[in-house]
C-alpha cells in the first residue's frame, strides 16, 4: 500500500523537475480541456497536451492529422484550467521537419498559449532542431522509443530496446538529444532495462510510458487511466477508475427517470 503524498502547492518549473531527478518520481498526465485540467491542478507536476487527443477526443485512428490550430486551442483551454503544473505542448506531426519551421511553430506556441515547454518525437536525427529551439529560448522535451507519429512509416506500434544493439542506439539518441539541450526526455514503449539504462546515463529527467519503473517519472493518457478510452488498452495502462461504466450507469438512470417522468421532481424545479 503506497503512502498518501501531499498535493503540489507551488508552480512547477523546469528547475523544479531537474531537482526531482534521482530524488522523487515525477507525475504527469495528459489533459485536453479546462474542466479536467482544473481537476488535475495540484495533483501532478506536469500536464501534457498530447496529440493523442486526435484519437481519444477527435476519434481518429492515429495522431498524424492533428494540427497546430487544434493543439493551440486545446492548450489554451488546459492553461485556463491549471496553473500549477508545468504544461507541455505536443508538437503535431509535420510541424518540426526543419529547424526554421520548428522554431516558427514553437514561437507561435509561446505567443498564443501559456505552455512552458514543447515536446517533439525523434532521436538523434532531430539534434539540429533541438539545438536551434533551445538556443532560441524554447524548453524542449524529446520523445524517443515508440514514437506514435511514426506509426504509418513503421506499419504499427512496436516495443523498442529488445536487443543490446537497440538499447545502444536508444542510448546514443538520448545522449545526443541531451547534449543538444533537451531538458527532459519522454521514453515510450520500451523494455524496462532500456529505459533504466537511459535514465541512469542522463543528467536530465526521463518520463516513462510503457517503459517500466526505472524512469524518473511516469506519464499516462488521462482518458486511458480513467477507463474512458475503450478502442484498445495497451498492457502498460493501469486503470485508476472505470469512467465509461460510471457514465453509462448515470445515463441509464437519467434515461429511466426522464422516461418515467421522475426527473425533474420538485427538488429540481422552480
Ligand atoms: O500524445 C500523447 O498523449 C503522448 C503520450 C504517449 C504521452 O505523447
Amino acid at each position: 500500500m503506497s503512502i498518501q503524498t501531499p498535493k503540489i502547492e507551488k508552480k512547477v518549473t523546469v528547475k523544479t523537475l531537474q531537482k526531482l531527478k534521482g530524488k522523487e518520481p515525477i507525475t504527469m498526465v495528459t489533459a485536453y480541456d479546462a474542466l479536467f485540467a482544473q481537476l488535475f491542478d495540484g495533483e501532478v507536476e506536469m500536464i501534457l497536451v498530447g496529440d493523442s487527443l486526435n484519437m481519444s477526443f477527435f476519434g481518429k485512428e492515429d495522431t498524424l492529422s492533428a494540427t497546430m490550430d487544434q493543439m493551440i486551442y486545446h492548450t489554451q483551454a488546459v492553461c485556463n484550467g491549471a496553473t500549477l503544473p508545468l504544461i507541455v505542448f505536443d508538437m503535431p506531426f509535420g510541424t518540426y521537419t526543419n529547424k526554421e519551421q520548428a522554431l516558427a511553430n514553437a514561437v507561435r506556441v509561446y505567443r498564443e498559449t501559456n505552455a512552458q515547454a514543447i515536446k517533439i518525437e525523434g532521436g538523434r536525427e532531430k539534434e539540429e532542431i533541438v539545438r536551434h529551439l533551445t538556443q532560441n529560448g524554447i524548453a524542449v522535451i524529446t520523445h524517443i522509443g515508440l514514437k506514435p507519429q511514426s506509426v504509418r512509416a513503421e506499419g504499427g506500434y512496436y516495443i523498442q530496446g529488445k536487443s543490446e544493439e537497440e538499447i545502444l542506439s536508444l542510448l546514443e539518441d538520448a545522449r545526443v538529444l541531451q547534449e543538444a539541450g533537451a531538458f527532459a526526455m519522454l521514453l515510450e514503449g520500451m523494455k524496462s532495462e532500456a529505459a533504466t539504462r537511459i535514465t541512469q546515463a542522463l543528467a536530465i529527467p526521463t518520463i516513462g510510458i510503457g517503459a517500466g519503473v526505472g524512469t524518473d517519472g511516469q506519464v499516462l493518457v488521462w482518458s486511458d487511466m480513467f477507463g474512458f478510452f475503450e478502442a484498445f488498452k495497451p498492457k502498460f495502462v493501469k486503470e485508476y477508475g472505470d469512467g465509461a461504466a460510471l457514465i453509462r450507469k448515470g445515463l441509464q438512470q437519467y434515461r429511466d427517470e426522464v422516461k418515467a417522468r421522475e426527473f425533474p421532481d420538485d427538488n429540481y424545479a422552480y
